[in-house]
């Protein structure tokens, strides 16, 4: 049985839709193509996983759309030009399309977000609404880079936007809401959040303080040199900030403080987008398509790999959007902004309504890997975290002392001229092999154990069915939000897991499959 908001106890009414009458009488207040044919649009993170798919649904969609501009920034001696061609128009995601007309309504401005000034505002005087998609997705990155990428590009995007007199969605992520069980409404404050906050008079948080600590702090540690050491500092300073408020890792922490930085603007107008989980395409630009594979895809690699034994709560829903609904979620955000027509906040998820239990997708990841002929060990089984990760710890100090007695043993063999020396030396590389893929998934679980057993969160997500029920039949068709009806055992089967094992990493399979 799904989990339903109503079932844990969640009151429902907090996400009923408007009533229909209330509907029908919004209804086509805006006019999708109208609103994109009066508005040039720049798009950031457009050679990132969702912006892509943004980026081509506005162009396919919408033929008659104005310019659209993106901003890349070079690397590594190649220039935004030659990344966007090579990263973007030449991406799969381009490929149903006519690519040279998609290239000519496109203008692509070189720079990096966290540093735009006098010459991004001249340069994108004519844009009148940005869809702010760049961020740092890693979870535990060095908190400068999370801050730079996730604070300071928000500082910056929102004045250029003030500059320009251009309207800002923000791309930002349901789980700001950090560690919290129950539903998280979309009228929740932003601005002085933070997930252990005890009440509403609690003030204990405020953004602009904790950044400039944090740039403090920054600012010593980078003054020692930027070592391994250093490196490693800033990724614990990030942890421990981050664990102080009740956030799960730095990339929720740095996201909610580029959140509380734009909500504190009042000289321009600004809506924020929360996606969810955000996967395989469900049908555009094709099913399937996902990139990156940093989310859902080594759960998918470690299930089709043979794991069976998962640390997850059963009855908690793995909130999984696939990208096409996320991408027409924004562009029907974006336009009811630049008719000044947006709510502040929008979470981009679903088990409010459509819930699928980790129960169920484990069953459903087991039943695949043994069809695609894993070797699965038994049925699966739910553990706890902590029960699973020492015991995954113990498994991984027993293959590492395997791994030293082969190699103490082959080199003995080698020293008395005995045979099997190199039989003994592969032996350790094995377990070498083996002790890595055991911390790689100790690792990848502990950070999965937020989304998958920890915090039980039903995000609300009632502001954006009401902001696609104030679009036109044809503008729905174009910019479909539908993740209420999507048939979950066959989303994963038909689209996640053959599109993680087509596009993320063909090979990973073998390489997962590692079994003691
Ligand atoms: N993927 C998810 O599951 C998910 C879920 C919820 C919310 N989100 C949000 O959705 C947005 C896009 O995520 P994604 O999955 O598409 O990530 P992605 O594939 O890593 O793309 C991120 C993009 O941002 C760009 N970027 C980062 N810092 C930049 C800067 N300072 N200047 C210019 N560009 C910069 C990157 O450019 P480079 O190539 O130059 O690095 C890249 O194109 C993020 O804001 C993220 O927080 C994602």
């Amino acid at each position: 049985m799904g989990l339903r908001a109503d079932s844990v106890g969640y009151s429902t009414s907090a996400v009923r839709p408007r009533s229909p009458s209330c509907v029908e009488s919004s209804r086509l207040l805006i006019d999708v193509s109208r609103t994109f044919q009066a508005n040039e649009i720049l798009i950031t993170g457009a050679n990132g996983f969702v912006g892509k798919v943004a980026l081509a649904m506005l162009l396919a969609r919408y033929p008659e759309a104005a310019r659209v501009h993106v901003l890349v920034r070079p690397r590594r001696g190649v220039s935004a030009q030659q990344r966007f061609e090579d990263e973007v128009l030449a991406s799969p995601v381009f490929q149903p399309f006519d690519r040279e007309g998609f290239a000519e309504r496109i203008v692509v401005h070189e720079g990096d977000a966290a540093e735009l000034g006098d010459e991004a505002a001249q340069a994108m005087a004519g844009v009148k609404l940005i869809i702010h998609c760049a961020g740092l997705v890693e979870f535990f990155a060095p908190v400068d880079e999370s801050l730079r990428a996730n604070v300071d590009a928000v500082e910056k995007v929102a004045d250029l936007a003030g500059r320009i007199g251009a309207k800002l969605l923000h791309v930002s992520t349901c789980y700001v809401a950090g560690r919290g069980n129950g539903l998280v409404e979309e009228s929740q404050l932003i601005e002085g959040f933070y997930p252990l906050r005890k009440d509403c008079n609690d003030m204990a948080f405020d953004a602009q303080t904790e950044i400039a600590k944090l740039r403090e702090r920054i600012g010593e540690l980078n003054a020692q040199g930027r070592d391994g050491t250093a490196q490693r500092a800033l990724i614990e300073l990030g942890r421990s900030r981050a664990e102080r408020w009740g956030w799960v890792n730095t990339y929720t922490y740095t996201k909610s403080l580029g959140e509380q930085t734009l909500a504190a603007r009042s000289d321009i107008e600004w809506a924020i987008v929360r996606p969810a989980i955000v996967e395989s395409a469900l049908e555009f630009p094709f099913p399937g398509w996902v990139e990156g594979g940093r989310t859902a895809a080594p759960l998918v690699l470690m299930a089709l790999g043979g794991m069976s034994e998962w640390p997850a709560r059963g009855d908690l829903s793995l909130e999984v959007v696939p990208v096409d609904q996320i991408a027409a979620a924004m562009l029907g955000v974006a336009a009811l902004l630049a008719e000044g027509k947006a709510d502040r906040v929008y979470q981009l998820a679903v088990s409010d309504r459509n819930p699928f239990p980790m129960r169920r997708l484990i069953a459903l990841l087991a039943a695949e890997a043994k069809r695609r002929g894993a070797q699965v060990g038994g049925d699966p089984k739910l553990f706890d975290g902590q029960t699973y990760v020492q015991r995954n710890r113990r498994q991984k100090a027993r293959v590492e002392k395997l791994e030293r007695r082969f190699q103490a043993l082959s080199k003995w063999l080698k020293s008395k001229g005995l045979p099997g020396s190199g039989a003994a030396a592969r032996k350790s590389g094995q377990m070498r092999q083996a002790a890595l893929q055991l911390r790689f998934r100790e690792q990848t679980v502990e950070q999965y154990l937020p989304f998958t057993e920890q915090n039980r969160y039903v995000f609300e997500a009632n502001h954006i069915r009401m902001a696609m029920a104030e679009l036109s039949d044809g503008d729905r068709a174009r910019l479909p939000w539908t993740p209420e009806s999507i048939d979950w055992p066959s989303y994963w089967r038909d689209n996640e897991i053959e599109g993680v094992l087509k596009w993320v990493q063909p090979d990973a399979v073998r390489d997962w499959s590692f079994q003691l």
